[in-house]
């Protein structure tokens, strides 16, 4: 039998883990709690033993918590065997390799394992960068290699990311995939291209969050409280990067942008460049964006003092995926008259100024072509019903005084309310936009499924909602217009809308219909 033929792994396999460094130790956890025998492998002295080690710790940690039985521990760390003998994986069925990111390297030992294991042994990589083709180049049966891509921590994070190579059997993925089900993780197929879907998807929400600071929209912790408070992100693009390292962060986004030969979707930035030039890699240096020496004081969001509540105010037209901010309004006893002669996109009037969802444009821009003085602009919420921060930006013709009625109706709804500079699209808006056009990028070139973009995101980087599904409930027409809006702003090519996503609005489809 070869593995080209679906012959699913079952718990009785035996599973080779080789590299038990921060990867390979975590996914020989996951393996042996399935109930899996490992057999774990570090071709440095002492590595693979001092690998079973941590992972033996780790699972103290949880006995002592109450969330493991000690005699699960036990029973799961026996399984595990570390060895300093490659031919001892003979009798794998499945081979995941978690090594130095070098391609000769890996080749190199993927064409060992090729002569020890039998016809039949899946062999996985879990590289977050390389092309699985270029490994699978240099094996006499490419068609057993895949990619099984997990996140840091293996036993935490859900998502495997499986990768086809050009030659890779869709059996092997499939048993893969299914084994990665299996293991409790969520599993999503894609196509052996950069940064597969989530480090690809993912770029545009630390480069929007860049872009708005570089051009002094807003500082850091005000972008970071707009992502976590209205985009309810776990963490905002700032403190993310200087967790994950600026180092990492930066290589990662210049090998998708050479990967791409250089497509401007993908263009690093120089506001990066310079802290990986000046060492300030983040957490693991004590500096990144923010300074975390001892006695530093992380600066907080910009934050509007409390304004006047209007007591009425006039609702033109649909308010679409802003519409639950109307219920809280009414809510907190602001008397509310609807309007329905305005058939353009909902806005909300008080006396002559005008409050609307951001379209992609400056409010400056809108408020001239609009030839209206008074308008004032508010950004996405990932639910405005629930949402406690907004972010507001006025035109350049706008009075101070519009500004803070502006801002006293949202904070009369519970909301604080950060203003930001008149950057196109905002904050959220521009970055959900570019998430969801990156994935639909993905779609329209065959990588994945939509359904896999949301299910990566959401599982690989904990996003509140995949950006796709998002897309679709704020409408792809508006995400269109944004994007659009966006394009002629900037005059960059970085900005073009899929054409997946302009299918889908002149189809009046929706992604997930
Ligand atoms: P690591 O540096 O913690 O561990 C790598 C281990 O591989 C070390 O113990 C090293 O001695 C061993 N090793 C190196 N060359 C070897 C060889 N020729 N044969 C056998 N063992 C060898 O690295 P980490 O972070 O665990 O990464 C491993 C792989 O996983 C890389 O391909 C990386 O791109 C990928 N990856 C890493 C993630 C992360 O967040 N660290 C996330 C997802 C994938």
């Amino acid at each position: 039998m070869t593995a080209n033929t679906l012959n699913p792994i079952t718990a009785n396999d035996i599973v080779a883990v080789i590299g038990a460094g921060t990867m390979g130790a975590g996914i020989a956890q996951v393996a042996a709690k399935f109930g899996h025998t490992v057999l774990l492998y570090d071709k440095m002295e002492g590595a693979a033993q001092a690998g079973l080690d941590r992972t033996a710790k780790g699972l103290e940690k949880l006995v002592s918590r109450g969330k493991m039985t000690a005699a699960d521990k036990d029973a799961l760390v026996n399984r595990i065997q570390a060895t300093e003998n490659l031919s001892d994986l003979a009798p794998a069925k499945l081979v995941v390799e978690a090594i130095i990111e070098n391609l000769a390297v890996k080749q190199s030992v993927f064409s060992e394992l090729e002569a020890l294991c039998s016809a039949d042994t899946i062999l996985a990589t879990n590289t977050s960068s390389i092309s699985v083709t270029a490994i699978g180049s240099a094996l006499k049966r490419p068609e057993n290699l895949v990619g099984m891509h997990f996140f840091n921590p293996a036993p935490i994070m859900k998502l495997v990311e499986v990768i086809k190579g050009l030659a890779t059997s869709e059996s092997v993925a499939q048993q893969v995939y299914d084994l990665s089900v299996a293991w409790g993780k969520h599993a999503v197929m894609a196509k052996s291209t950069p940064g597969f879907i989530v480090n690809r998807v993912a770029r545009p929400f630390y480069a929007e969050g860049m872009r708005v600071l570089q051009e002094g929209g807003a500082d850091e912790a005000t972008i970071d409280a707009i992502a976590r408070e209205a985009g309810q992100f776990r963490m905002g693009p700032f403190e993310l990067m200087d967790l994950i390292g600026h180092d990492v962060n930066y290589a990662v986004t210049s090998s998708v942008f050479d990967a791409y030969y250089g497509d401007q979707r993908f263009l690093p930035s120089l506001i990066q460049k310079d802290l990986v030039e000046a060492g300030f890699h983040g957490r693991k240096t004590g500096r990144g964006f923010y300074d975390y020496s001892d006695h530093a004081e992380k600066p907080e969001a910009k934050t509007r003092a409390i304004q006047n509540a209007p007591t009425s105010i006039t609702v033109e037209g649909e308010m679409g995926c802003a519409e639950p901010l109307i219920a809280r309004i009414e809510a907190a006893g602001i008397k509310v008259h609807r309007s329905t002669e305005h058939d353009h996109n909902g806005r909300i009037s008080i006396g002559d100024l005008v409050i609307a969802l951001t379209d992609g444009r400056m409010a400056t821009e809108r408020a001239s072509v609009a030839q209206r003085r008074q308008l004032v602009l508010f950004d996405l919420a990932l639910d405005y019903s629930q949402a406690t921060r907004i972010a507001l930006t006025k035109a350049d013709q706008t009075s101070e005084e519009s500004l803070n009625q502006a801002a006293g109706l949202f904070q009369a709804i519970g909301m604080q309310v950060s203003v930001i500079d008149d950057i196109a699209g905002m904050v959220l808006m521009r970055t959900v936009a570019m998430l969801a056009n990156e994935g639909a990028d993905a779609v329209n070139q065959q990588v994945c499924s939509a359904k896999d973009v949301d299910i990566a995101m959401q599982s690989g980087v904990n996003y509140p909602q995949g950006p796709l599904a998002w897309a679709d409930s704020v409408g792809l027409e508006q995400i269109h217009t944004v994007l659009t809006h966006l394009v002629n702003s900037y005059g960059e090519d970085r900005y073009r809308p899929s054409p997946l996503l302009r299918r889908k609005v002149f189809g009046a489809q929706t992604f997930h219909g």
